[in-house]
């Protein structure tokens, strides 16, 4: 195959690609984004040559154009609507975080008042949800509670299912934004057998979501403002992150039409996983299997043993290539919250960092380019701010709902889509004939 590159006149059109397969010929499309790799567009490659391409895990297929989330995973940069992660974690908050991804600018001040108020005012849940909850077993993993009750507000909110209807698509939106926290605090609420508690309007985002979790109705709550602070940043560092495996599914999901609650089930589904949204639950398990500082090398070195399956947890990414920039901000506010609640010596963070030391100098994770992702350090954040470690991958979810929400608005504007349906290289049996049940061998 050769690229040639022509003057610059619309982007789109100026530059292709040919491939010739067995004497036929094709002429593909180079498209051009602002920033990052170019795209070929394959979409007449059957058409013309007959055949299809083959990439298992997307690791070189684009999916589709979006202005929501840049990575570049060589340089280890995160931009949500072109600002940087960093900048986003420190200065913003997640709610206006949540207004720049559904929305692509930060909202004026006005802007930024009635967003807060709209998302604040549809916090509460039908209150028939709350007998929905009691049909689940009180040991159900919070990750299955979540997955049924984000899936039945298709049940409970009919007004805001028609995604053909411009208003109801940001009704639903809003509508998932606001509920996530609630339902997510009555899934854990529920796994401990305490009451449900009701959002108080009173105060922010995060800060509700924390009473929701953990106040009880027999006396005040007051909510520690250094661990809302860091847990707001933590919902900013997991808001969205183009087309990983969940975004991926809420897209694809939602490519048939299907409701925009359904396709946030699927998203949530698709997260549970353990290479996914599942490993900072599966490090900090790993932390607590290590146990102590001496014991770091032993798991090194099963971790780069070809016949173990074990890998460190919180470590490699499919797309950075280089310190995960999530991870940098997570670190300092791990230590952050260690601080402020006074466990700044336990053991945990002593192994992760003797962990991250050594592995950061071995030629194994030096060559393959595997560092420290997010979750490397969220699961020992999250334990010390009072969460339970079922109840990781349901933050995670809580914050990545805006990023799937804007990711799926965006697909359904996008003129482009068409149904979502890849296809196959077969590699069963060729035809055959029946062969009734006395004749086989
Ligand atoms: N520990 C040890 N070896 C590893 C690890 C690890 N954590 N990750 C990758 N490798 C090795 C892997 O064995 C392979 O070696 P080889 O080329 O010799 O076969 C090589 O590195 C490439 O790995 P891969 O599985 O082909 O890479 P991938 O892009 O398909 O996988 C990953 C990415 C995140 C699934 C993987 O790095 C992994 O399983 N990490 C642990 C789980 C984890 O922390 N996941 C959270 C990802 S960040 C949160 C999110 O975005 O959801």
């Amino acid at each position: 195959m050769n690229a040639k590159d022509a003057a610059p006149a619309k982007a789109d059109t100026d530059k292709s690609a040919t491939l010739s397969v067995g004497g036929r010929q094709t002429q593909m499309p180079i498209r051009s984004g602002t920033v990052g790799p170019d795209v070929i567009d394959v979409g007449r490659l059957y058409r013309d040559t007959g055949c299809f391409t083959y990439d298992p895990g997307f690791t070189s297929t684009a999916n589709c154009s979006s202005k929501i989330t840049y990575i570049d995973g060589d340089k280890g940069v995160l931009l949500y609507r072109g600002y940087p992660i960093d900048q986003l974690a420190e200065s913003s908050n997640f709610v206006e975080v949540c207004y720049l991804l559904l929305y692509g600018e930060l909202p004026t001040r006005p802007q930024r008042e009635s967003f807060v108020t709209t998302i604040t005012r549809h916090t509460m849940v039908h209150e028939q949800m709350t007998r929905f909850f009691s049909g689940f077993r009180r040991d159900a993993h919070p990750m299955a509670v979540m997955c049924g009750s984000v899936g039945a507000l298709s049940a409970f909110y009919h007004d805001s299912t028609d995604i053909n209807d411009p208003h109801q698509r940001v009704v639903a939106s809003h509508r998932l934004v606001a509920k996530m926290p609630t339902l997510a605090a009555m899934a854990y609420k529920y796994s401990v057998g305490q009451p449900f508690i009701y959002p108080r309007n009173d105060l922010d985002y995060t800060s509700n979501f924390l009473q929701m979790c953990f106040a009880v109705p027999c006396e005040p709550y007051i909510v520690n403002p250094v661990v809302s602070k860091a847990l707001d940043r933590i919902l900013i560092l997991h808001a969205d992150h183009e087309q990983n495996a969940s975004t991926s599914t809420v897209r694809l999901a939602g490519s048939s039409g299907a409701n925009p609650f359904a396709c946030i089930a699927a998203g949530i589904a698709c997260l549970w996983g353990p290479a996914h949204g599942g490993a900072n639950e599966a490090a900090l398990k790993m932390l607590e299997e290590i146990g102590t500082v001496d014991r770091v090398p032993e798991y090194v070195k099963k971790a780069k043993d070809k016949n173990s399956e074990f890998r460190l947890m919180g470590f490699g990414h499919r797309v950075y290539k280089n310190y995960d920039p999530r991870a940098k901000v997570m670190q300092q506010t791990c230590h952050e919250v260690l601080d402020a609640l006074g466990v700044k010596d336990q053991q945990l963070l002593k192994v992760a960092m003797e962990l991250e030391r050594i592995a950061l100098q071995d030629d194994y994770f030096v060559e393959k380019k595997l560092y420290p992702n997010i979750d490397f350090y969220s699961g020992i954040t999250l334990r010390a701010m009072g969460f339970p470690t079922s109840m990781f991958t349901v933050l995670f979810a809580v914050a990545r709902t805006v990023g799937w929400v804007s990711q799926w608005k965006e697909m359904i504007e996008d003129p482009e889509q068409k149904i979502g349906r890849p296809r196959q290289l077969y590699i069963g049996a060729s035809e055959r004939p029946y062969v009734p049940v006395e004749r086989r061998g």
